[in-house]
């Protein structure tokens, strides 16, 4: 997996240049979205805005997804309720999976907070392949999730 490491070596401080100066909330996250999108070999890469105490579909790239979850539902609702990163090696085995696409085969998904501590989005990664994140994904993308942050 050093492969991977080298990949997130090179992208962050590219996708940390290419938003720097820009404040608008969804263009910064549409153009991190599609950084990613670019250089992983992920099937989907997006967010979902917290409003009106449900999950709301914000930018991504990939397929059609659900527009709404509630909390505590599916991973993402999970990652809100329980405020922390959550891997899902298997999302088979994951109660609740809310199933956007058949080729997903694991997920991260990362809750985006206020300063207050409260999650505002979350951020979603599905994989076609099957444990595809581990706590090198968990690391990088907390810096991702930064970026974010300085523009909420
Ligand atoms: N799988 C997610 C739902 C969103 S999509 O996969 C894009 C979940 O279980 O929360």
């Amino acid at each position: 997996k050093a492969n991977k490491e080298d990949r997130y070596a090179e992208l962050i401080p590219q996708i940390e240049s290419l938003v720097k100066g820009e404040t608008d909330a969804i263009a910064v996250i549409s153009n991190i979205i599609a950084a990613l999108k670019q250089t992983m070999q992920w099937i989907w890469i997006g967010v979902y805005f917290v409003k009106n105490n449900e999950l709301i579909l914000g930018p991504f790239q990939g397929d059609v997804a659900c527009f709404r979850i509630e909390y505590g539902r599916g991973v993402c609702g999970t990652a809100w309720k329980q405020n922390e990163i959550i891997l899902v090696d298997d999302v088979e085995y994951f109660p609740g999976h809310i199933a956007c696409s058949a080729q997903s085969k694991s997920e991260i998904v990362l809750p985006v907070c206020s300063a207050k501590n409260e999650v505002l989005l979350v951020l979603d990664i599905d994989s076609d392949k099957l444990s595809d994140f581990d706590e090198t994904d968990k690391k990088e993308l907390q810096k991702i999730v930064a970026l974010i942050r300085n523009v909420l």
